[in-house]
């Protein structure tokens, strides 16, 4: 049985109510602005949500985020794999799952298909997918694809703290694995692709209409 099979085993056993999406793409695509802007708009419905994000802010994502602004000595794609998997299977059982079952939207700024792409494109992806293999999979998640270059502009303006993976070789190379990644994904991963150049507001009416639609609600824009 292929990965994938096994984690759509593994998520139709769970038997939740509620509705999980996942925002992903490259630094600077806009995965944070636009979870926010849907955690908005779903409250201007009385549509329950829970706007999350990973690194989390528990405990396993407290520690990613000081490795990722250089507060320790630099580690490798294996412990970050291993971390980011951790990091996610608590956020899981502390948030998703708490969060679904009490029928909320649980918005995920980035989930296991980051870990794919980032250490995927230094360690075997093949490992990398395996170690997230109990991971449930989203209703739906909306990749952002922007231009490595562009995105890297967004940084800049943006006067963010630098990251561990902001170079823009690395950028390069994460915006490939992600092409990888989608390519790859078992035909029952939902996932849409949004050119992440389109205005902040085409982008978040397209992304609030496709959830809708899997909530069996009218948009009334
Ligand atoms: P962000 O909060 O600015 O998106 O930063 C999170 C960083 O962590 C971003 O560079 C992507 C990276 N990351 C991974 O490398 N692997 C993962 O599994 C996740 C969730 C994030």
């Amino acid at each position: 049985m292929s990965h994938a099979d096994d984690r759509a085993e593994s998520s139709a056993l769970t038997n939740q109510q509620g509705l999980f999406i996942v925002l992903e793409g490259i630094d600077g695509a806009g995965t944070t602005t636009q979870a926010k802007r849907l955690a908005n708009s779903l409250a201007e419905y009385s549509i329950g949500c829970h706007l999350t994000r990973e690194p989390t802010d528990n405990p396993i994502g407290k520690l990613l985020r000081e490795i990722l602004t250089g507060a320790h000595r630099p580690t490798d794609a294996t412990t970050l794999g291993l971390l980011f998997a951790a990091d996610r299977a608590d956020h899981l059982q502390r948030e998703i799952f708490p969060a679904l079952q009490a029928g909320k939207v649980v918005i995920s700024d980035r989930y296991y298909h980051s870990s794919l792409a980032y250490q995927g494109s230094e360690e075997d992806r093949e490992w990398i997918s395996q170690l997230n293999k109990r991971a449930r999979s989203p209703d739906r998640t909306f990749f952002l694809k922007v231009d490595p270059e562009v995105a890297a502009t967004r940084r800049k303006a943006d006067d963010r703290d630098e990251e561990l993976f902001d170079s823009v070789n690395t950028q390069l190379r994460v915006a490939q694995g992600y092409e990888e990644v989608v390519r790859s994904l078992s035909p029952d991963e939902d996932i849409v692709v949004l050119d992440g150049h389109q205005s902040l507001d085409t982008l978040s009416a397209d992304i609030l209409r496709s959830t809708l639609a899997l909530l069996g609600r009218e948009h009334e824009g």
